[in-house]
This record gives C-alpha cells, structure tokens and sequence, in this order.
C-alpha cells in the first residue's frame, strides 16, 4: 500500500470539535467542582415515572420496539398536544420517537435537508445544531439575538432567508439565554417559512419551565405552520429525565417518513420500557407544571442573586433553566481561561459562551451557569465564590 493513509477521521467530523459542555462535566468531576455547566438536574426524578418505568421492565417490555415509537406512547403525546394546544397529532402517521430531542434533530436534519441547502440559525445557539448542519452538508445562516434583550432584527432575519433556504431552528424558551420568542417575533419567522417555503425546525424542549407570566406559543400553533414544521420534544427536561434518552418528533406525515427512515438506521429505537414509563409523564396533572415552572423560579431567582453579588453581570432568563452572564469586567483572556479558572481555582463549572457561537470570539465575554440544582448544591457554589479573590470588588461593565 502507498500514498497517504486513510486512517483519519472524515472531512466532516473534523470540521467540529467535542462538545465543550460535556468536556466540562469531565473537567469538573476530575476536580470535584460543582457542576452548574451541564443542564441537567441534581435533585431525583418524580417518583411516579421511576416506579412506572420499573414496572415496565418487569411486565417486560424489554425487546425493540416499533421503531417510530412505542404506541401507547404515541398516543400519550398525540393527547398531549390536543389537551395543551389544540394540535391535531395523527400518532399513526405524524410521530417519531427518538433517543432524545438530540437524535431528533439529527434525524430531522438528515432526513430533510439536501447538501447544499441552507438552515437558518439564531445565535447564540444550543452546540448541537453546529455538526448537525455540518452532518448533513447544510450551509448555515446566522442570524444575531443580541443582550441585553436577545431580540433579531426583522431585517437581518429576512436577509437571511432566499432560495437556498430549507429550515430554519427556532429554540424557544431558548438555551443559553432563557429568551422566550413572542408571538410576533414568531409570526415575523412563520411569514418568512411561509414566503421561502421553508420548514420550521422548533426545538421546544423547555416549554414548561418559564417564568413571569411568559407563555410558550409553539410555532406549530400559527396559521399555515402546522404542514410546515417539526415540532421537537422530549422527556429530559419537562420530567427531570436527561439519561432516559426518550424524545419525540411531530410533523405532517411526508415529513415524518423521511425522519423515521434516518431514525430507524441510526437507534432503531429508543429504550422500549421508558416509552411506556412516559405514559406516566405525560398523563401528570397540570398542578405538575406549575409547581415545576414555581419551583424552578425559585431557583432561577436564587442563582441571579448569587451571581450579581459576586459581581456577574446576568440576562435574567424568561423561560429554560440557564443563566447567561457577561464576564469581559474580570480581567481574563477569554471565557474558556475564566471557565477554567472557575473550576481548578474556585471548584464551580459553568460553560464558556463561546461554544454558543459560530466564531468564538463572539462569546469570549459569555459565560453560562444552570441553575436545575438543589438549594444546597447552589450554596455550596455560593460559598466557593466567596473564597475567590478575583471575583471580589470588580465592577460590572455594562
Ligand atoms: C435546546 C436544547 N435542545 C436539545 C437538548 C438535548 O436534549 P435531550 O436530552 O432531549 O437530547 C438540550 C439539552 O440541554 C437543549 O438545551
């Protein structure tokens, strides 16, 4: 054999590095820091689901399932969206039950954009949507949401539209920053997909935890939307279950075969017994998501306070359960030396805003913390805080 070898990673998974919010969680369990990087919660899931979800393996549902979904499952979450919205969901035919909203989107991206397309991409955005346009050898437009507010410009978004355009990602509540998009600026982008003919790919996977009055408006909800988008969902979030993996699809049914074939080819299907534990989730009464949204507050307003008195500057977040801060005042090179610096020096990780965005050095002043933890995991973050000397007496810049 002559000629370069061939044993090298591809062109296009070399185009994106690792994950930086998972290197975080690593980086933080080899110093023992708390972890208010990745969001996932530190306090137990609801005990109805893991007792539904016991059960299930017992009565044993343990073999594959139907690869789009268990059907009780879809049934549950056809039920779901009539109750909360009023959407028709056809279970047989408008469904794809995924291995979280992660696979989701990557079988949504796969099975609906061409190479060469373009998506659009409100920024700053969740770290996943980068390599899973590279994946499918979509171009990516971005369009700026900017602090202190994270609204767009009407204009910037409608420049970024054109004939190339397949999908764009609407994210709302919104991670990193908690923005919640209003109906007007969901009906500014529903105008746009109607004009392009473009799909709308809504990534809703924090609907139920907002804040002040907010309200979530699902994109679907818009008049001429409903043919036109892939609503994206899952357990994780709504029901404290990020390692059951278990999240979900919804869209017209030319639209859903082509999911379900890429579905299908990359997991076959996700874990059989937990869909019909999420039976169970989705049938909690609404008393549920109130005192989730409540209790969530209460620790959004926690982690704000601790953060501003340690002399973050902080976007208060409407809806998810993140709290994004501007750290250009402490005098670091970048976010990811302050990012390091917090979890080797004071033992708290949060993660770097640059991941959130395109080219770096847009978030070298961004720093994300979660707040889905205990009272007394954030006091303890509280408590590490106060021993550093750099976060003391510095003054805000903006
Ligand atoms: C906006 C957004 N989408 C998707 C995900 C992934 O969620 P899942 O656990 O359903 O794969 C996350 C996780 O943090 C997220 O913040």
């Amino acid at each position: 054999m002559s000629g370069p070898s061939k044993l090298h990673a591809s062109a296009k998974s070399s185009s994106f590095a690792e994950s930086v919010i998972r290197e975080m969680t690593r980086v933080a369990q080899e110093h023992d820091a708390i972890n208010l990087g990745q969001g996932f919660p530190d306090f137990p899931a609801p005990q109805e689901l893991k007792d539904a979800a016991a059960r299930a393996i017992a009565e044993d549902h343990n073999q594959y399932p139907i690869t789009w979904g268990v059907p009780v499952f879809r049934d549950a979450i056809a039920a779901e969206y009539r109750r909360a919205y009023a959407l028709d969901v056809d279970p047989a035919t408008e469904i794809c039950v995924t291995c979280g909203s992660t696979e989701a989107v990557m079988a949504t991206f796969l099975g609906l954009l061409d190479e060469g397309d373009e998506v659009v991409l409100f920024e700053p955005f969740y770290e996943a949507y980068g390599p899973d346009a590279i994946l499918a050898g979509a171009g990516r437009r971005i369009v700026a949401l900017r602090p202190p507010g994270w609204s767009f410009e009407p204009d910037e978004l409608r420049a970024a539209f054109g004939p190339r355009t397949r999908a764009i990602v609407v994210n709302s509540p919104h991670n990193p920053t908690g923005k919640v998009f209003t109906r007007e600026e969901l009906e500014t982008i529903a105008a746009l997909c109607r004009k392009w003919d473009a799909i709308a790919i809504s990534d809703e996977i924090y609907e139920h935890i907002i804040y002040d009055g907010w309200r979530h408006v699902p994109i679907a909800t818009l008049d001429g939307m409903a043919e036109r988008t892939v609503t994206i969902n899952s357990l994780s979030k709504t029901y404290s279950v990020t390692g059951w993996r278990v999240g979900w699809t919804i869209s017209p049914p030319s639209l859903t075969g082509a999911i379900r074939k890429v579905h299908d080819f990359l997991t076959v299907g996700a874990a059989a017994p937990l869909q019909e534990a999420g039976v169970a989730a989705l049938g909690v009464p609404d008393s549920y998501y109130t005192d989730l949204a409540a209790a969530y507050r209460r620790r959004r307003d926690r982690l704000l306070e601790i953060l501003e008195r340690h002399n973050f500057t902080c976007y208060t977040p409407h809806g998810a359960y993140y709290i994004m801060t501007d750290i250009g005042h402490f005098g670091f090179g970048d976010d990811v030396e302050f990012a390091r610096y917090l979890i080797t020096d004071v033992g708290v990780a949060a993660v770097p805003g640059s991941s959130f965005y395109r080219h770096p050095s847009a978030g070298r002043t961004k720093l994300r913390f979660c707040f889905c933890k205990r009272d007394e995991t954030l006091s303890e973050a509280d408590r590490r805080f106060s021993i550093s000397r750099r976060l003391r007496g510095t003054a805000p810049s903006v």
